[in-house]
């Protein structure tokens, strides 16, 4: 369903006819929406209507103006999206209208296109929001859970066993590999749009936001708009340069011109290296972390020099960015948390299942090389990894003399053999960074000719990477030791794919595997 059908609109003015035609656009445009005519009725019905998401308010009433809503508003629901309308935006209204606490402005007279990415955004945001709350609260649930099984895993894991050493490894690496993926806050965009602002309202040449890193010895550009050819990416050390200078003494640094005296002494004797006349730096700072980034505003496009008035306005963006990254840290903190619970139940399949050892890690090398194959890129690279790594997690629901047996296994031992893939996207079902590894999850036992489990699908209708994941795992199982036999001749196994190409694997990906992987892996 659409985003916005599911959101509770309040719009707030006391011109009956303007909030009218509001709520008419509002509505067009597929939201809910309900109407107050002052501060103190919007008041009342927030209050008594917990499920409203945003509220648009024009910013002179009577009785309670829209600043004055805001900020109640701000303090008893700061998960509420406020907007507010106005007439005429210059520099001042903007800082109180931020200040107040709103997330975006409005001009008046409307215009439609405007409401509709406002609101978008808002929509947005409200959902990161939402999100946010729900997976905090799921996470303390599920750690209180799993934090006490987590310790006797480990110590009867790592008890049992020295080469589990690998396994640690193994998990680790998954780790890093989670670090690179985005989050799913669209920071770069929130970022990129506050750029654009700041941009526009301070009529700036050029804007940059550098991000500190971990051990807080260098800044890194991330983005910037403007005059930016080759600066994204470049590094300064803290300490060094303006933004280093910035970063290091957590103050912002007001230059009006770079011949001035207004430079704190250290940064006197460079004055002639820079390219800049006039300029603001700032410190994004958060709660938890301190100083995380510096915020760079240089030279106006009319040539005059930036003021304190401007310098207020930086502040408060600064202030949103930062609440912006610090989101994002706490959401790859979440990730990251999530990971460990992985890894406590990998080591759990290791040390119900001896045969399977190495499998998983084996299975991902010749998926990723078959991907590679075929042009596969970095991001698509990184989701068949992860999902190699966790194809067969539900094995955990698996009881171990099933996954350990000799010999053939029953009928119903069978069936129980077959639920492992359905365990393991039920573990993994609410993990959003791990999405695009459900399915892949799911399917790895499907066969081209539908005859395969839990969902007998043919296999022109799963993706590509599914299909890759099963001729990587059938290679793997075929050339390693199970309890039931030996490990096949590499040869033997090849022939095997071949034979079943079209049935069970898809022809084409067969072919490419056999010719260009295999010589490769042997
Ligand atoms: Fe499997």
């Amino acid at each position: 369903m659409d985003e916005k059908k599911k959101m509770k609109v309040l719009v707030v003015d006391d011109e009956l006819p303007l909030l009218e035609v509001m709520q008419d656009i509002l509505r067009e445009l597929g939201y809910h929406c309900i109407g107050a005519s002052d501060g103190l009725e919007a008041l009342d019905v927030v209050r008594s209507t917990p499920d409203i998401d945003i509220v648009i308010s024009d910013i002179k009433m009577p009785r309670l103006s829209g600043l004055n809503l805001v900020k109640t508003l701000s303090e008893e629901r700061p998960d509420i999206i406020t907007i507010i309308m106005t007439g005429y935006i210059d520099s001042d209204i903007l800082v109180s209208v931020l200040r107040a606490g709103a997330y975006d402005f409005l001009p008046k007279p409307y215009d439609a296109r405007a409401i509709t990415m406002i609101l978008e955004r808002s929509v947005e945001k409200r959902r990161v929001v939402l999100e946010n709350e729900r997976l905090l609260e799921e996470l303390k649930k599920a750690n209180r859970k799993l934090t006490k099984q987590q310790k006797m895993l480990e110590q009867k894991v790592l008890a049992s066993d020295k080469t589990l050493q690998k396994k640690y490894q193994e998990l680790r690496f998954i780790n890093d590999v989670m670090k690179t993926i985005n989050s799913s806050l669209d920071f770069n965009e929130t970022i990129h749009y506050i750029l654009e602002v700041v941009r526009e309202v301070l009529s700036a040449t050029t804007v940059s936001v550098m991000l500190l890193d971990d051990e807080k010895r260098y800044l890194t550009v991330i983005d910037g708009i403007g005059d930016t050819t080759g600066f994204i990416g470049e590094r300064v050390r803290v300490g060094e340069g303006v933004a280093g200078w910035v970063a290091k003494n957590n103050k912002p640094l007001l230059v009006k011109d770079t011949g001035d005296e207004g430079l704190p002494v250290e940064l006197q004797s460079e004055r002639n290296s820079y390219s800049a006349s006039s300029f603001i730096s700032i410190p994004l700072v958060t709660i938890k972390k301190g100083v995380i980034g510096v915020l760079n505003v240089t030279n106006k496009e009319d040539g005059k020099s930036f003021n304190e008035e401007e310098l207020d306005v930086l502040k408060i963006f600064s202030e949103q960015a930062a609440i912006d990254i610090e989101n994002t840290i706490i959401y790859e903190e979440l990730e990251s948390y999530y990971l460990q619970t992985v890894r406590a139940l990998s080591k759990a399949i290791e040390a119900k299942d001896v045969y399977t050892r190495g499998h998983s890690e084996r299975v991902t090398i010749f998926a990723l090389e078959l991907a590679r194959e075929i042009g596969y890129s970095d991001e698509q690279l990184r989701n068949l990894e992860l999902a190699g790594i966790l194809h067969d997690i539900g094995k955990i629901g698996v009881p171990v003399h099933i996954l350990t047996k000799p010999g053939k296994l029953t009928d119903i031992e069978f069936d129980q053999m077959k639920r492992h893939p359905v365990i393991g996207e039920e573990i993994i079902k609410d993990i959003k960074f791990l999405e695009s590894c459900r399915m892949i999850i799911r399917n790895h036992h499907e066969r081209m000719d539908g005859r395969g489990y839990p969902d007998g699908v043919l296999g022109s209708e799963i993706p590509e990477e599914v299909r890759i994941m099963t001729i990587a795992d059938a290679f793997d199982a075929m050339t390693s030791d199970r309890p039931y036999r030996a490990a096949l001749p590499v040869d033997e196994a090849v022939r095997r794919l071949r034979h079943d190409s079209g049935t069970q694997f898809d022809k084409k990906l067969v072919e490419i595997f056999v010719n260009n992987v295999v010589p490769k892996m042997h």
